[in-house]
């Protein structure tokens, strides 16, 4: 039986909205799930995701915007947690080699699009312009290099004509709140 005492200790670190750290609360409330969300962590201090940490009663702090400041007291943070893993969730910055390699520790991320296809931002327009017939989202390993890292689950669905980039999101939005979940009990 998976207790709640023998759960991973996940970290979330958020940039808004937090959709994604949303759902990976909700999934992390089964009983067959393996993680437990630990520590929330925004560089954006009006972050509406903080709200969910607090309703949950998740440890959550807003980091000020330097990234180097960000960074050590994130490691600070989550050495003291006992964090097992990081999930970038909506996160929109890009960690540096140095956090990665002193982390130690997994990190993953959410990225809505096929990878390696159309990484970087504005993805849905640009799955749109470039008249791909499919998108989707991707859950990969966080390395040195922008959304490069290794690929641990996607999904996919078809661009329908009616489409536009709005549409679009709502939709891949609804498949990367089960991706991440699904990624992260694969990886533990
Ligand atoms: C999500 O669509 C996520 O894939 C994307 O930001 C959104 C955050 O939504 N991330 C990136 O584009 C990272 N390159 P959320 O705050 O509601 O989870």
């Amino acid at each position: 039986m998976v207790t709640l005492s023998s759960k991973l200790k996940v970290a979330v670190f958020i940039s808004g909205r937090g959709s994604n750290l949303k759902a990976l609360i909700k999934s992390s409330k089964l009983k067959k799930s393996k993680y437990q969300v630990s520590l929330v962590l925004s560089n954006k201090l009006n972050a509406k995701g903080l709200d969910f940490a607090k309703k949950n009663k998740i440890k959550n702090y807003f980091i000020e915007k330097k990234l180097s400041t960000f960074e050590n007291k994130a490691l600070r943070l989550i050495k003291i947690n006992k964090i097992k893993i990081i999930c970038l969730a909506g996160f929109m910055r890009i960690l540096s080699s140095n956090f990665i390699k002193k982390a130690g520790i997994p990190i993953l991320n959410i990225h809505p699009s096929l990878l390696p296809k159309l990484k970087g931002l504005n993805t849905h327009e640009r799955a749109i312009k470039a008249k791909y017939k499919f998108s989707g989202c991707t859950v990969h390993h966080v390395n040195e290099k922008l959304d490069s890292g290794k690929i641990i689950i996607q999904k996919k669905i078809k661009i329908l004509k009616s489409d536009n980039p709005k549409t679009l999101a709502k939709k891949i939005l609804k498949l990367e709140h089960i991706a991440y979940a699904e990624a992260l009990e694969k990886i533990i």
